[in-house]
Order: structure tokens, then sequence, then C-alpha cells
């Protein structure tokens, strides 16, 4: 079978760069793809200390006039991805900060658009064959950060296919309309059928629109976006793109989130099969947080963004209710966000002594040690297109209590609260529906019952732990949706012999490919119409 080369293009990476569930998502998926054999390259820029993170950095083109100046691309490859080859732009001017996206108050940097379309344009340069890489058959988008990728991959007129995945409809990359002429968008855009939002430009908007796919992460969000109450104002654009609409769930990697192995654990491994050092965590984190060292106190944790996605406004009126409730429970909140999210958690540390604890600030050891040492996991989300973090959480054995919304609704298994104990037994966690403190404040309590029933509980932190939520599932899935885009004779050539590590730079000296035929391509990946769900 012809390999097929593809170009990831990413504002995040784990472990290169990461705010959060992008990061880890776009580098589950390349390493994925890559260990099937699949030539996935990464793209991103070259954050501050990104390039130590690479081996074998070599410079391959010089980019004038590109947003923001003149960059550097560079190569190398990712040892701790498995080898995935990655392509940084280099502008540091652009790039060279304390963080992503933000200032330490919170505050976007003032020129976050020119910084990604920057991003976008190299990556259509290298779309178009103007550097010394051969052309990707594929550029894989993620986001809004490249959400211009696909409409400039099409100006070029370039025969490259173009896919956009959603992981976030909420963060749309939505900038004033006289930014046009500083990010390289030409006039003919700027309109109600280009990418203008709301008298402004959107550069997710014009990934929708210019993707020849768009997916999201799990198929009940990819559902939701159609909706006025998920799509954020791009539900009517989405409409338009029905047929192009795919969803693929992600997985987590489960070499980074294993119990059995995580260094973050401080020697004490657990697995479903033996639980002996669980305690020894929890003890761990009792320590690290200030909280109580109990061993019989039942630890909820909760880590995550504090912003009202993850309803964690809603969480800092629940946590001190449900503290005077359970004397014995105990609270460690690993988090940052919203300032006065992160000021109400300070207070309730101040007003409940050892029992209630937050860490502000991102730290990805303590996330581990969370999952790790809780019993279980509190993460209310208004929407939540997969949700990474309950799934961690599962696998160290901490049950999640979240909302049924998103991928959540369909990797958490709950039958119900009427559902008697012995249904129970086969579920991983919680669920609740709704928006309000009282309905999450019911389900912690409903945890609070399933934790007083040892058998129940073990049986669901079992199941919970052993559920297979790899990458595994995602690389057929993307397979088939690359191919579907790639006329039936170019899939037929002759194949190319693998390369041991293939890469976008293995292929730098060999033959061209000749062009590829028409821009239909046959369907083979399930589309959201397909699973039933328009
Ligand atoms: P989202 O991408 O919406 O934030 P996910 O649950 O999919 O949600 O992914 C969040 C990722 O970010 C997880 O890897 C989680 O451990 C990590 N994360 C979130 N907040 C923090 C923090 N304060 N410190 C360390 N890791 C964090
Ligand atoms: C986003 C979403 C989260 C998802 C992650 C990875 O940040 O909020 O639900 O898990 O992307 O796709």
């Amino acid at each position: 079978m012809v390999s097929l080369k593809i170009l990831a293009v990413t504002s995040e990476a784990f472990p290169l760069a990461k705010t959060g569930g992008l990061g880890d998502a776009v580098s589950g998926m390349a390493r994925a793809l890559h260990e099937s054999g699949t030539a996935i390259t990464l793209m991103l820029p070259a954050y501050r200390g990104t390039i130590d993170k690479l081996t074998q950095v070599r410079e391959i083109a010089r980019l004038r006039r590109l947003p923001g100046g003149e960059a550097r691309l560079l190569h190398g490859v990712c040892p701790a991805l498995g080898g995935v080859p990655v392509l940084l732009l280099q502008n540091d001017k652009l790039y060279d900060r304390d963080a992503l996206y933000a200032d330490a108050d919170g505050r976007e940097y003032q020129d976050n658009a020119i910084r990604f379309a920057a991003l976008s344009h190299a990556a259509a340069r290298v779309a178009a064959g103007a550097t010394r890489l051969p052309r990707p058959d594929i550029v894989h988008a993620h986001d809004w950060h490249t959400g211009l990728v696909p409409l400039l991959v099409r100006e070029k007129g370039v025969n490259v296919r173009t896919v956009l995945t959603v992981h976030n409809m909420a963060f749309q990359g939505v900038f004033p309309m006289e930014t046009a002429a500083s990010i390289g968008v030409h006039p003919r855009h700027l309109n109600v059928e280009g990418i203008e939002y709301w008298g402004q430009l959107s550069f997710m908007k014009a990934g929708l629109r210019h993707a020849d796919r768009i997916t999201t992460v799990s198929h009940t969000y990819a559902r939701e976006i159609l909706t006025e109450r998920f799509g954020c104002g791009l539900e009517g654009v989405l409409a338009t793109r029905l047929h192009d609409l795919l969803a693929v769930p992600n997985g987590i990697d489960p070499d980074e989130w294993n119990p059995a192995a995580d260094a973050h654990l401080g020697g004490y491994a657990f697995s479903a099969g033996n639980m002996e050092n669980k305690p020894l965590c929890k003890q761990r984190l009792q320590r690290h947080f200030g909280l109580t060292e109990n061993p019989r106190a039942p630890v909820l944790v909760m880590g995550s963004r504090l912003t009202s996605q993850k309803m964690a406004d809603l969480a800092v009126q629940a946590i001190p209710r449900v503290l005077d409730d359970y004397p014995d429970l105990q609270v460690a909140v690993l988090g940052q966000g919203d300032k006065w999210i992160e000021a109400a958690l300070r207070q309730l540390q101040r007003c409940y002594p050892g029992r209630c604890a937050a860490r502000i600030g991102f730290d990805e050891v303590t996330a581990h040690m969370l999952h790790g040492g809780g019993d279980m996991l509190l993460h209310g989300s208004r929407f939540e297109p997969f949700g990474l973090t309950p799934l961690y959480a599962m696998r160290y054995g901490t049950i999640p209590i979240g909302s049924r919304v998103g991928g959540m609704a369909d990797t958490i298994t709950d039958p119900g609260i009427r559902a008697g104990r012995d249904a129970m037994r086969n579920a991983t966690g919680v669920l609740f529906d709704g928006e309000t403190v009282d309905t999450m404040v019911g389900a912690i309590c409903r945890a609070m019952s399933l934790y007083r029933r040892p058998q129940v509980w073990q049986a669901m932190r079992h199941r919970a732990m052993t559920a297979d939520f790899s990458w595994a599932r995602a690389v057929p899935a993307y397979d088939s949706l690359y191919r579907s885009l790639i006329p039936d004779e170019a899939l037929q050539q002759a194949p190319v012999a693998a390369p041991a590590r293939p890469s976008l730079l293995d292929h730098v000296t060999a033959a061209a490919r000749p062009l590829v035929g028409s821009r239909t391509g046959k369907e083979s990946a399930s589309s959201v119409l397909s699973a039933g769900a328009a």
C-alpha cells in the first residue's frame, strides 16, 4: 500500500508544548499513526525550550515574508514521542515567550493572530512544495490556531487535501477585521460567505469553510456542535458541511498514564491486579497538599482549567457543601484559570485546613499524583469535546464524577441513579445532567454512597482501570479518512519502500510524486450522518 505523507499542524504537542488536552491528543494521535507506519510529521512553533526536546535538529528552510517576519524552519525528531519527526517554525520575536498564548495575568498576547497566521502560512508553503521538503498528501490542522491552513492551501491551488480537527469549538480565533492585511488574508474572504464572523474575522470559520474534511473528537460532540447550544455560533457553517463532518474519538497514551510504571508516583506503582500501593499514593498526595494524613479519608480531586467550561464556578460552591456533609471527606484541587475562582479556592483552603487544599498553577507531576492518590475526580463540564482527564483518572482507579456531555457521555459508563447495586458494578463513573450546584452536589453524594459500599466500589474501580481507551481505534479511522481523500489511481501506485522512521524529510531526495487527480474522494470513514446523529 502507498504510504501517505501527513503534515499535522498544531499549536501544542506534548511534551514539546502543552496547556491542556490539545497537546496530549495531537501527540497521541501522531505517535500512534507513526508507530503504525504512517509518515506523519508534526509542525508547531519553536516556543521557548521546545528545540531542547528534539534531537537531530537541522535547518530546512528560511521562510521570508511571513506574517511577523522571516522565520526558520527546523527539522528534528522527538525521542519522547517514539521518534516522531517534527518541524519547528522559529521566529523568536513571535514565539520565545514565557507562555504559549497569554501573559501571567491571563491576558492573551496582542499578536496571537500574527503568531498563528505565520504558522499557517508556513504550513501552506510546505504543502505547496515551496521548501526542500516534498509535498505532503494531507495537511491535518488542529483547532483555530491552524484554521487558516485549509484556506491558504486551497488558495495556492495545490493538489494537497486538508483535514481540520475541532478540539474545542468555544475557542475560535476571532480578531478585528483590520487584522486581515497583517495576516496575509485576501480581502475577498472577508465576507459572510468567507471568514467574516459578526464583523470580525474567524480562524475557525476559515478552517470549517475550506477544509476537505472536518473531524471532531467524540461522537456526542460531533452531534452537539450542530446545535445552537454547543455550536458557539458556527453551527450554521457546520450545517453546510454536514457530509464532510466525522467523529474520530481520541485515545489516551497508555504509557504516559500508567499507574504500573509512572515515575511521578514516587515508586508506589500499582495496577488493577495489585492495588497495595494506592493507599501510599493517597498518603503522598495528602502530604503534598498539606491535607491530614488519614488513609480512611475519601479524597475528592479536581485537576483542570479553572474556567466556566469546567464548571469550576459551580465546584467552588459545591465543595464546601460536601465538606460540611461528609466530615471525613478531603478535597485536593490543581488548576489555574479565572482569577476569582483561584481566589475562592484559596479561601476554601483557609476555611477547611487539612481538609481542602488547592495548588494554583500548571504542574504535570502533581496532575499524575492527583490521579494516583485520589478516590474520585470531580470533572463537571458545560461542554466537553472529549475529556482526557476523566480517562486518566479511571486508569488510576480514581472514579470520575462528570457531566453527561460530549466525550464524557461516550466514555464514562453509568447505568444511572435508579440502577441497582449490581448494575453499578459495571459502572466506571458517575454522570450528572444540568449545570447547577445542586446537581453537582447530588452527584458527589451519589459517588460517596457508592464509595461506602466497598464491593461495588472495587468492582467499579477495576472496570475503570481495565477499560481500553488506547489510540488503536483511532488509527484505522484516520487512515481511512486520509485515504478517502486521495484518488484511487494515486493510492494504487507502486509503493515506495517504507523508511524505518518515516518522515517528510525521508522523501527529500525521492522523486517528486506526480500530482494526484480530482478533488472527489471516496468516503469510507463513518460520517456524523451515517452514525445516525444529525
Ligand atoms: P481540556 O483540554 O479541555 O483542558 P482535557 O481533560 O481533555 O481538557 O485535558 C486536560 C489536560 O491538561 C490533561 O492532560 C490534564 O492533566 C492537563 N491539565 C489541566 N490543568 C492542569 C494543571 N493545572 N496542571 C497540570 N496539568 C493540567
Ligand atoms: C479540548 C477539549 C477537551 C479534549 C481536548 C483534546 O481542549 O476541551 O475536551 O479532550 O481538546 O481533544
